[in-house]
């Protein structure tokens, strides 16, 4: 079955059950400032949730469905991978007052079942915490369906959904999974959590559902990734025969559609924002693929997804992406005949430099190894007091190299690699990080999954810390003196070398090259977002500053 018939199958199953079909939002949430951009179906239903506006009013009907563009970048680092994608579309049906759980998970197995002939693997409930009893109803209701049917339960950071951003409709779900994989995530939007974390009941209570339609597509296509589905032949098969490794092409194909539709619904790259992670896709494939290759992408992109969504316009995207490409030439070239002509460096030039043109810290210090990073990083906080004052810039800093986000997230790393040896024991060690400016991710030696109770002492932990307003300072000491003074994080195995390390106030004393920030105050509000694991006996976090 072709992904169109697909598309055409969900649509009219929701129709012919008293559905409203909504087309999609732009991917530009409107009138909500707590995301980026549009990450999930019910996002442009928020307000019916709330009480602020009438589905019947406005669609004739309590219930909806729709097919949402939607852009995820809190995980751009492992785009190249099978799974990961920047840009995708959510399959979604919502209530908002008309019907609860029974005939949510009714629609959603006959759905599966019998329109798509999938045969579901098992189902998730949410297993109760705190003031949110244990889904008994659910779990009744899958058993009245199906009693065979294997039924797991699993806690908050599995079957909880919400709120995008700091507060909103949330509630607990039921998950559908097709070969292991999880397919359909159905919520019971019942409450508003505030900003203080406590939750009230909602106005409207009702149901939001997703399910990527990528993913559906590959299960109902048989094929092994999302690249292999129709959705992704025409760009892939340019890149067929090229020697490229897979990494690169889905990351051409993920970047291409993404870029297309974010242009196409009206931003442009610049230095902050959603402006800035368009420029951070552009400037990634624009560093890896000649022009002519990315001109045949977005041909290839208009080719597939021009009749479903006809805001896709394609001179308008390749127009954008050479300006970018112009610009980011220019700049690297500027940057580059700058840093030629210096014979010395201070930290003024060096942070000039990286900001203004973007020129990575790592091509400054390969010239002037000596640089004095401690200064360069007081430049860096002068910086951002500045911007504090007055720009309220989300991400500023170097393009290419680290940013002023990236900066933050790696004194944060620091932060939980002491957090975590604190909450869980002194056998947790770094075993890899990975910062982008959206989110840290840290994977450390630990046997079993975290209970929340943990998440949540850590999460408090480091919390305090930055309320505390810890100045972060580094000394260069033998690495004898360092490994003696309790200094944990991994380093070279070089006896005898000066080895830099970096405190945080008395809490941490870590082995790092930096750059970090001077105080643990700018840092913001430290959250986990997922604890899953990488191997057997690693584990990894992935956590964010909000
Ligand atoms: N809002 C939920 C999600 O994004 C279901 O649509 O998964």
């Amino acid at each position: 079955m072709q992904s169109e018939e697909i598309r055409q199958r969900f649509l009219s199953f929701f129709e012919k059950r008293g559905h409203t079909i909504v087309p999609s939002a732009s991917v530009v949430p409107e009138n909500d400032s707590s995301v980026l951009f549009t990450t999930a179906g019910m996002q442009q239903f928020k307000p019916y949730y709330l009480g602020k506006k009438e589905a019947m009013a406005d669609f004739g009907s309590k219930n909806t469905a729709s097919i949402q563009k939607s852009v995820r970048t809190f995980d751009i680092e492992e785009v190249g991978d099978e799974r990961h994608l920047t840009f995708f579309e959510m399959l979604g049906n919502f209530s908002f007052g008309g019907y609860w759980k029974e005939e949510a998970i009714k629609y959603a197995h006959e759905f599966m079942t019998k329109e798509m002939g999938l045969e579901i693997d098992y189902v998730t409930v949410f297993e109760g915490e705190d003031r949110v009893p244990e889904d008994k109803e659910s779990e009744n209701i899958w058993k009245s369906i199906d009693p065979n049917l294997t039924v797991k339960k699993f806690g908050r950071a599995d079957n909880f959904w919400g709120p995008t951003g700091e507060e909103g409709p949330c509630g607990p779900t039921t998950e559908i999974y097709v070969k292991s994989i999880e397919i359909w995530n159905i919520v019971f939007n019942e409450y508003y959590q505030n900003k203080d974390k406590t939750l009230r009941p909602l106005e409207t209570k009702g149901i939001d559902t997703g399910m990527g339609l990528e993913r559906l597509v590959m299960v109902v296509q048989k094929v092994p990734t999302v690249f292999d589905t129709d959705l992704f032949s025409g760009l892939m098969q340019l890149t067929a025969k090229s020697p490229l490794d897979d990494k690169k092409k889905r990351i051409l194909a993920d970047h291409s559609r993404a870029i297309s539709f974010i242009i196409s619904d009206g931003i442009r790259p610049d230095n902050k924002g959603r402006e800035y992670i368009l420029r951070r896709l552009l400037r990634r494939i624009l560093a890896q693929f000649d022009m002519e290759f990315i001109r045949l992408s977005i041909d290839a992109v208009i080719a597939k997804y021009g009749k479903t969504h006809k805001e896709l316009k394609g001179d308008l995207i390749l127009e954008i992406i050479d300006q970018e490409r112009e610009q980011y030439i220019a700049a690297l070239n500027l940057g580059m005949r700058e840093l030629n002509k210096l014979e010395s460096i201070n930290s003024q030039t060096a942070f000039h430099l990286y900001s203004s043109y973007g020129l990575p810290l790592d091509v400054i210090k390969d010239k002037f190894p000596d640089l004095d990073m401690q200064a360069f990083e007081k430049e860096f906080s002068k910086h951002q007091e500045v911007s504090k004052l007055g720009m309220e810039q989300k991400f500023k800093g170097g393009l290419l190299g680290t940013s002023e986000m990236e900066v933050k997230y790696h004194t944060t790393t620091h932060l939980l690699h002491e957090a975590l040896r604190q909450v869980l024991g002194k056998e947790v060690f770094q075993k890899g990080s990975n910062i982008t400016p959206e989110r840290l991710r840290f994977d450390f030696s630990f046997v079993r999954k975290m209970t929340e109770e943990e998440k949540r002492a850590v999460e408090e932990l480091v919390n305090a810390k930055i309320k505390e307003a810890l100045p972060v300072s580094y000394e260069d000491i033998p690495l004898e003196e360092a490994k003696k003074k309790g200094a944990i994080g991994l380093f070279e195995e070089k006896y005898g070398d000066k080895v830099r390390v970096y405190k945080v106030g008395d809490f941490s004393l870590e082995f790092c090259g930096g750059p970090h920030v001077e105080n643990t105050a700018t840092l913001g509000k430290f959250k986990i977002a997922k604890e899953e694991a990488v191997s057997t006996g690693t584990r990894r976090i992935k956590a964010v500053l909000e």
